[in-house]
């Protein structure tokens, strides 16, 4: 563990969240998480240029902005790091810098990744001899591997990347009949992929159609990529039995009961998709692999689980979390670029490690909260402060409405705009007389 860099870091979050906008910025800055230019663009409030919008999408109108924030305490495989998440749900970088420090203190957070390869899928929908097929596919895999990796892949290759085999599957039609889906598997290194392993397919589609005398359907990568899994887990240490016993109960609920599971995942990705978008990543393809591996055993499944062995809570997550730190926006996203610069990451794993063990954290803090004072406390202590604005109160009657709010929330375990904008009222009338 690099001690020096964790202190700093113990120092430098230490009371992070009651500090004012200026003083965060000054504290990244002293950390190393963000230059003095990046420091300057925020506190500018990150104006961005239309034109790069233009490279991005089509028939563009502007800039759609989300409150970017950073998830403090995380230590994990020993390392410090500094978590940028993009984001409007209140709470949820709260909670994860909460719980970070709880394992921090406590425990720790440990990752690995379980394969290298992202998959592409060459489809024939109607093909006339499945074993035929099959066999001529088999036995030619190495030249159509080689001649992809010499005429697409080639960049990859010398990054120690490319394709690296090919198989075959029956998939059944539904009327009786099978279609035949050629999987091509590739290393894409830093990259995501996605436009590499499209290309590799799209490539392979005439001599495959040529050697086999079969007509090919399509060809695009599949987001179930369960050929490149990433785990991430938890140990947190001198836990509270009873609590303990019922954060491996509420992992039981999630394990068996789907409509528990997609909220139970929802809540991961409360973790994981923040820092996709901060990255610059594109989150759908991760949140399509990520519920597809979840359902890998024809039931809809929690990705996370947790278990206790009387001394010590352990977490678990698993999935398919493929990311990329280099093209696309990521290269392009001045954002994007920051938050990279600011997680310090060495390549594509890294960050996909880093997601896991967010999310698992993310789901931690969740599964805490719903087991003990429930979610509602916890959320509501935060949201006053907005529920005060919309109520409409000035500067020098916010911190009372606060205050009277929290002591509702805390009697009723209940607060809602309409109370808040009654107490102001109530509040006014007192004044008035
Ligand atoms: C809310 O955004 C996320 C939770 O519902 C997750 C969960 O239930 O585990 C609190």
């Amino acid at each position: 563990m690099d001690k020096q860099k964790l202190d700093l870091a113990k120092k430098y979050f230490s009371g992070f969240s009651k500090l004012s906008f200026d003083e965060r910025l000054d504290r990244l800055t002293k950390l190393g998480a963000i230059s003095i230019e990046d420091k300057k663009f925020l506190a500018g409030g990150c104006k961005m240029d239309l034109l790069l919008a233009e490279k991005f999408i089509e028939n563009v109108i502007g800039y759609f902005q989300l409150p970017m924030g950073v998830a403090t305490n995380f230590v994990i495989d020993k390392k410090a790091y500094t978590i940028p998440m993009a984001v409007e749900e209140t709470s949820i970088i709260a909670a994860a810098s909460k719980t970070a420090k709880w394992v921090r203190d406590n425990g720790k957070i440990t990752t690995h990744i379980v394969g290298k390869e992202i998959i592409g899928q060459i489809q024939v929908a109607k093909v006339s001899d499945y074993a035929k097929f099959k066999k001529i596919i088999l036995e030619e895999k190495n030249k159509f591997i080689d001649m992809a990796n010499e005429n697409v892949a080639h960049g990859l290759v010398r990054r120690g990347g490319g394709v690296t085999d090919i198989t075959v599957r029956a998939v059944e039609r539904g009327d009786g009949e099978f279609m035949a889906v050629v999987h091509v598997f590739l290393d894409a290194c830093d990259a995501m992929g996605a436009n590499i392993v499209n290309q590799v397919c799209e490539y392979l589609k005439e001599p495959i159609e040529e050697l086999t005398r079969e007509t090919v359907t399509m060809c695009i990568l599949s987001n179930l990529v369960d050929s490149k899994v990433t785990h991430a887990r938890v140990e947190v240490n001198n836990i509270e039995k009873k609590l303990a016993e019922k954060i491996v109960e509420a992992s039981l609920f999630a394990q068996q009961d789907p409509y528990r599971a997609a909220t139970n995942n929802k809540g991961v990705l409360n973790g994981i998709d923040p820092i996709l978008i901060a990255t610059g990543n594109d989150w759908r393809a991760v949140e399509a692999g990520i519920h597809a591996y979840a359902a890998r055993s024809g039931q809809y499944r929690s990705i996370t689980s947790w278990s206790f062995d009387g001394n010590k809570l352990i977490g678990k997550f698993e999935a398919p979390l493929v990311l990329g730190v280099v093209g696309g926006v990521t290269r392009l996203h001045p954002m994007a670029q920051m938050s990279l610069r600011m997680l310090g990451v060495q390549n594509a794993e890294e960050l996909s490690r880093i997601c896991a063990s967010v999310g698992l954290i993310q789901n931690l803090g969740a599964l805490k909260a719903l087991t003990t004072e429930g979610i509602i406390e916890g959320h509501m202590k935060l949201h006053i402060k907005n529920l005060a604005l919309g109520a409409g109160a000035k500067e020098s009657e916010s911190l009372i409405l606060q205050k009277r709010l929290e002591q509702v929330l805390k009697e009723t375990k209940r607060i809602s705009p309409s109370q808040a904008a009654e107490i102001l009222k109530e509040m006014r009338l007192k004044e008035s007389l």
